[in-house]
């Protein structure tokens, strides 16, 4: 659909570049028309208006073309970059007239097809996928000039539209569906195979039912977790634009989620220094489901009898206006430095065996992010193999 869209966009605007196209050719014609019509008489002025004329049309088809978002590049034979409007320049920067195309897009099959355009004048869409610096997506609509803002028939336009966001969307959907089916099938598999064991040739084996049956309830509440996740995450999804507005108080919510994990925190060495009240505005429930992931996070990734530590404090300016910070020290296994941009990922696990084994899914500190991002929060990471991780969560006072 928002494929469909953008395609339609770039057809309206590409048609408008055509337009231009087909107005200079005609501009032309009619300047040509009218010095042959007008040389015997020698009205000068006929033809100043018009060519002054023309020259109006091209500057406002040049403010339309600076002002789209799609880039557009036109070359000329030799491939050298003679136009490009605002869009382009923001992307590949300033100085880039005379350069050639490959100095910024080095696709040979792009270049190709600039030859092709060239030797038959006519048009070619095609995708264009780049991977360095980071992922893009074009589809590339190539056409032969003359336009308004090349006036040389041996050009040629590149219009390329961006869809990188659309494209990743579209491939994290389909990877999201695939990593949940393969997290839940995992423990379906591992289920169905202990069923068949238990009601095929160990019937009657009362020590096999024994030790497959706590296996299988371990499993299932495995697939449990995973679907409460997964709804949770969907349902904060939706609600992401909307900021909870209620008075809520972080040192109530802290002080919930210490009692919640009472029985696990016993084995470590806890402290929740905090004391004072401290007002921000939030949804009580959905701001215990952030600290109670984080905390559960600490407890999972720690030795026992390790220190976890609660503090709450004025911020310090990572959000807008005065500002509280909430920080939870660990003295765990921590996150290796280069997986720490992709800890708030879904289904990203350092350990992935690990994290199972103590029961993760992966996906709750997906669920911290977009709670964090619903409060209009911010999420600051910090964390040393072996020496621990110190998670904070800023939020702006009521
Ligand atoms: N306090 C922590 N100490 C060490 N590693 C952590 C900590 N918090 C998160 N991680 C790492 O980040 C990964 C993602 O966390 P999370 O989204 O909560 O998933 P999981 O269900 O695996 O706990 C974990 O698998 C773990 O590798
Ligand atoms: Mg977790």
């Amino acid at each position: 659909m928002e494929l469909l869209f953008y395609s339609l966009a770039g057809i309206i605007v590409i048609v408008v570049i055509a337009v231009s196209r087909k107005s200079i050719v005609a501009g032309m014609e009619a300047r040509s028309d009218v010095k042959r019509e007008n040389k015997p008489s020698n009205n000068e002025e006929g033809i100043e208006d018009i060519t002054n004329e023309n020259i109006e049309k091209t500057n406002e088809q040049v403010k339309i073309i600076n002002q789209i978002d799609d880039l557009i590049l036109i070359v000329d034979k030799f491939k050298n970059i003679k136009f490009f409007n605002n869009s382009a320049k923001k992307k590949f920067g300033e100085n880039n007239l005379n350069k050639h195309v490959a100095t910024l897009l080095r696709v040979p099959d792009l270049l190709q097809n600039i030859d092709l355009v060239l030797l038959k004048k006519e048009t070619i869409t095609m995708d264009l996928e780049l991977s360095s610096p980071s992922f893009q997506f074009f589809k590339v609509h190539l056409f032969s000039g003359p336009t308004s803002y090349v006036d040389d028939p041996d050009s040629v336009v590149l219009f390329l539209k961006d869809l990188t966001d659309i494209i990743k969307a579209q491939r994290f959907k389909s990877d999201f569906v695939a990593n949940v089916s393969h997290e839940l099938k995992t423990p379906l598999v591992s289920i169905k195979g202990f069923l068949e064991t238990i009601s095929g040739h160990a019937k009657d084996d009362l020590e096999a039912q024994k030790k497959f049956i706590p296996i299988m309830l371990e499993q299932a509440d495995r697939m449990e977790s995973l679907i409460k996740d997964l709804l949770s995450l969907s349902r904060i999804e939706l609600e992401e634009h909307i900021q909870p507005q209620d008075k809520v108080n972080l040192k109530e919510i802290l002080s919930n989620v210490e009692d919640i994990h009472q029985k696990n925190l016993k084995s470590f060495e806890f402290k929740n220094n905090i004391k004072d009240d401290f007002f921000i505005k939030g949804d009580h429930e959905k701001l215990i489901e952030v600290f109670s992931n984080i905390i559960d996070n600490s407890i999972k990734y720690s030795e026992k009898n390790k220190k976890i530590e609660v503090n709450c404090g004025q911020g310090n300016g990572k959000v807008i206006g005065d500002s509280y910070t909430v920080s939870i020290k660990d003295n765990g296994i921590g996150i290796p430095t280069e997986q720490l941009p992709r800890i708030t990922e879904r289904f990203f696990r350092v350990d992935a065996a690990k994290s199972k084994k103590v029961g993760g899914t992966g996906l709750g500190m997906a669920i911290v992010k977009h709670i964090v991002n619903q409060h209009r929060g911010e999420l600051e990471i910090k964390s040393e193999t072996q020496r621990g991780t110190e998670i904070k969560v800023h939020f702006s006072k009521f």
